[in-house]
């Protein structure tokens, strides 16, 4: 009976991940909290796959000491507490879930949407505070009123669906030509919009043209009495500025989830000048945190590590070049081979299989300015040293097998690095 591969799970990712990973065969090691220092290199040390969240960090040393392990999994949107580059040196493939929360973040948008036109946070703090105020002055419907989408991606384009749902009109500005939704339009460009829209919601990425995008003559544009929600990255808006157009009653209130400089911990004190603004609606970095949406990320980025485990399919990986493979058929050998981009490789790898008498029935081929994965499909054989040949060609960075065993896919990872 061969050992089973153990996936290492790290700071409470949801049980939907488990089940996946046990019906490939993986024995699971889970952990609640994050693991650093000696405790997660000795953790390291079984581990095949390894599951992680924003906390455990995963440094080249990692890499250079756990050899073994074939790949990470991130149940999370963000890649950066890994060495992306050590780990595609050491030929380890990283997988994320960019989108399975779009939807948590779409819906806390329309959300915010409403209670900004009711003024629903104000009228609470004040009655906290023991003030009762029925009046409905500033308080509006959405119905009928214009929401303007900044960047029409994943989540905006969900925003558009939710809120026509309700009644809103829905016009966006966008880069890239983007097929509007329902009624939804598009408007050439952000000051347009700025200038039309009842509330403006922003769903763009941080790039160098994002960063500071709304700052206070973005605000100046905007409608009296129009709302604000930035549910995306915190550089995107001029807190400064914001501040000032909320207190002087320009903008009748503004959401915000993102910042540019948020705590570390529960434990830092959260500063900024919208704390003393009343109509802002201030959240710690939730927009795509629920159960909903871990699950999801649980399920993805499970799949994605058995499928690579299984087929050495790299699609949406993000440091591999991108191969997306079919099923391993029964009988067949997959020879999952990592080098450096060098010329020659490919050649010297079909003369070692041909001189043994070997076939190749499909071969797949991508590559970056560094590295290059291959992979060829061949009829069982037994020839340990042919594979040896392959795994110890100067340019080798990893190498593995899968093959069917009855109905179990097995990972041979005895020849794998050189
Ligand atoms: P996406 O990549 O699917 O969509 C972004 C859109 O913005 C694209 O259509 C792009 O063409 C457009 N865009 C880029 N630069 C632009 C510009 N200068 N002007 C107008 N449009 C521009 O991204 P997705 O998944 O919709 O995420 C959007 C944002 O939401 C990201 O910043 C992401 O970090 C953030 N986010 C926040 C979460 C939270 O917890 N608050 C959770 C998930 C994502």
């Amino acid at each position: 009976m061969p050992t089973p591969p153990v996936a290492l799970l790290l700071e409470s990712i949801h049980p939907a991940a488990d089940a996946i990973l046990v019906a490939a065969g993986f024995r699971i090691d889970r952990t609640s909290g994050s693991l650093s220092g000696p405790a997660l290199d000795q953790a390291l040390e079984r581990a095949t796959v390894v599951g992680i969240r924003s906390k455990s960090a995963l440094r080249a040393s990692h890499f250079t000491r756990h050899r073994q392990l074939v790949a990470v999994g991130c149940f999370c949107i963000g890649t950066n507490q890994v060495d992306l580059t050590a780990a595609q040196h050491a030929g380890c493939a990283v997988f994320n879930s960019p989108f399975s929360n779009t939807r948590s973040v779409a819906e806390m948008t329309v959300a915010e949407a409403v209670c900004l036109c009711r003024r629903l946070f104000e009228k609470s703090t004040q009655l906290h505070a023991g003030q009762w105020d029925k009046s409905a002055n500033h308080s509006h419907e959405i119905r009928g009123r214009t929401l303007g989408i900044i960047g029409y991606g994943h989540i905006g384009s969900q925003v558009s669906v939710l809120a026509e749902a309700l009644g809103m009109r829905v016009i966006f500005h966008d880069v890239v030509r983007k097929l509007p939704l329902g009624n939804a339009q598009s408007r050439p460009t952000l000051d347009s919009l700025l200038r039309e829209a009842d509330c403006v919601t922003l769903h763009v990425p941080e790039t160098p043209t994002t960063i500071g995008m709304i700052g206070a003559k973005q605000l100046a544009l905007m409608k009296p009495g129009a709302t604000l929600i930035n549910n995306a990255r915190g550089s995107v808006v001029d807190i400064d500025a914001l501040a000032a157009a909320l207190r002087a009653g320009r903008l009748a209130g503004a959401a915000l989830d993102v910042f540019p400089i948020e705590p570390d911990s529960g434990g830092d004190e959260f500063a900024s000048p919208l704390r003393e603004c009343p109509t802002a609606i201030l959240t710690p970095h939730i927009g795509g945190s629920t159960l909903e949406a871990q699950e999801l990320i649980a399920q993805e980025v499970a799949e994605k590590l058995v499928h690579f485990w299984q087929h050495g399919s790299t699609e949406t990986c993000v440091n591999l070049p991108q191969v997306d493979l079919p099923v391993l058929r029964e009988g067949q050998l997959r020879i999952l081979h990592v080098h450096h981009n060098v010329p020659g490789v490919l050649g010297a790898m079909h003369t070692l299989l041909a001189q043994a008498r070997i076939n190749i029935n499909a071969e797949y081929l991508q590559s970056n300015p560094t590295t290059s994965y291959v992979i060829l499909d061949v009829e069982q054989f037994e020839d340990r040293q042919l594979l040896d040949g392959i795994a110890s060609m100067p340019a080798t960075i990893r190498m593995r097998t899968t093959s069917h065993a009855g109905a179990v896919i097995e990972s041979d990872t005895r020849v794998e690095l050189s």
